[in-house]
């Protein structure tokens, strides 16, 4: 029995509710001057982003709140594939903006359906489910690979085989599947029945790839973990004994896909055809919208009530994919990705030959590019891409140990030079800054 109601006595005063002042003053928020220092202020940190604040762009071209300007080699982490701005997408955009804005799931919407057939029409899909981010692309290729296997063969097929370094999203289930621990830590319990394997690595993989796997899941080049292009015959290895076991085999196109590599998707180029694949980043070019792929006998298995979000697939991100997706596929602007790499991989495969101090071998596919730092330069990625930066060209990282470079795709021969001439630029002055602190440091005795 509670003693505090039995004896009818309260012992100690209870305390009101602490209320706070509720004054929202009018505040005009656009015309308040805003900062990078107003990003620490007011947002949560889990983003360190750059001195810089950009405002305004236009194809690879950007400037910053005090009007200087940057050649773009990050597209938004290969996101703005047909640059900034590019005039087919804003002209759709603002088409569609004066039409229709959004419905909800109860109804279905013209642009939708020309995407899910365009996307149809040009994969191995025959089905498609459209979200807003690549992680909740992957959540949904993942959850319908679990439900697939435990409706066809039992609740004893549930695990999930991804790579070591992989990386799949930040919900709680595709950063237990990514193969980055340091994205988990924290956040446990996670989900179970998950394993990691290592990339490029065929025996490892038909070791685990048993009879109790639902999905293997992989990126044909492994992005955020280091620009590393998944080997064909290891591609299609995992095919093989996803085959055998009835395990389907998920493809992560999130970052490789829409032209990134040379041709539409990845997988195009590799000899093998995944059961779902996820498409996100470039696919709104800046417009929020994911996409899973898949076929009809898989696709079923998400009956109605299933799965589902508020937002996907709706009129805006559906309309500028559509056109994001007729602009790149396309013979001649596959082929122009294609010469655009080969000039572009050429110059940092000399920039290494010439700098053989800072950099490593090039490595990557399409306009995916990896330039690894040299072992004295090790964990110094991001010294370098401050230095560019600071010279006026913006470049990615992919872990502290490689530079990544993701041009738009419309990337021209002159903003390839100049990108040259700006990186050139940026390893000397890494080499002096360094040339100058060891000077300053006292010998040892
Ligand atoms: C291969 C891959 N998958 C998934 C994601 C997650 O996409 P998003 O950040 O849109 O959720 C990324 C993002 O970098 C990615 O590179």
């Amino acid at each position: 029995m509670n003693a505090k109601f039995d004896s009818g006595v309260t012992t100690r005063p209870v305390a009101p509710p602490v209320t706070r002042p509720v004054s929202h003053p009018v505040s005009h928020p656009v015309s308040r001057p805003v900062t990078r220092a107003t990003f620490d202020e007011v947002l949560v940190p889990t983003y360190a982003p750059a001195a810089m604040v950009p405002v305004r762009a236009s194809g690879l071209d950007l400037w910053d709140q005090d009007g200087k300007h940057y050649l773009d080699f990050t597209a938004g982490i290969a996101v703005t594939s047909l640059g900034h701005a590019h005039p087919v997408l804003v002209e759709a955009l603002t088409r569609q903006i004066n039409t229709l804005w959004h419905l909800g799931n109860g109804y279905t919407n013209e642009p939708v359906l020309r995407l899910a057939t365009a996307l149809t029409e040009a994969t191995f899909a025959e089905r498609a489910f459209f979200c807003n981010s690549g992680a909740e692309a992957n959540e949904a290729a993942l959850k319908l690979a679990r439900k697939y296997a435990h409706t066809k063969f039992g609740a004893h097929k549930s695990r999930i085989i991804s790579c070591l370094s992989s990386f799949h999203g930040r919900t709680l289930f595709t950063v237990s599947v990514g193969g980055q621990p340091k994205y988990t830590e924290g956040f446990e319990p996670l989900p179970q029945e998950i394993n990691h394997i290592p990339y490029n690595d065929i025996d490892a993989a038909m070791a685990a790839i048993t009879d109790d796997v639902a999905a293997v899941i992989v990126e044909p080049i492994q992005g955020e973990g280091g620009v590393i292009p998944g080997h064909a015959a290891y591609l299609q290895a995992l095919r093989r004994r996803c085959d055998e076991t009835g395990a389907l085999l998920v493809f992560d196109e999130v970052q490789s896909g829409m032209g990134r590599t040379g041709t539409l998707y990845a997988y195009m180029q590799l000899g093998v055809i995944p059961d779902i694949l996820t498409s996100a980043k470039a696919l709104g070019n800046g417009y929020p919208i994911g996409a899973m792929l898949t076929t009809t006998a898989i696709a079923e298995h998400f009956g109605v009530g299933s799965h589902g979000t508020t937002y996907g697939g709706n009129p805006l991100a559906a309309t500028v994919a559509l056109n994001v997706v007729e602009t790149i596929n396309t013979p001649a602007f596959l082929a122009r990705v294609n010469e655009a790499s080969v000039k572009l991989m050429a110059n940092l495969s000399k920039l290494g030959d010439d700098y053989p101090q800072l950099f490593g071998k090039v490595r990557g596919m399409g306009l995916l590019i990896g330039l690894p730092m040299a072992d004295a330069f090790k964990g110094r990625a991001k010294d370098f891409t401050k230095a560019a930066e600071g010279l006026g060209l913006m470049l990615l990282i992919a872990g502290p140990d490689v530079v990544r470079l993701a041009p738009a795709l419309i990337v021209s021969d002159a903003q390839i030079e100049e990108a040259d001439r700006i990186m050139r630029a940026a390893a000397d002055q890494l080499i002096a800054g360094e040339a100058a602190h060891v000077a300053q440091t006292p010998a040892a005795v």
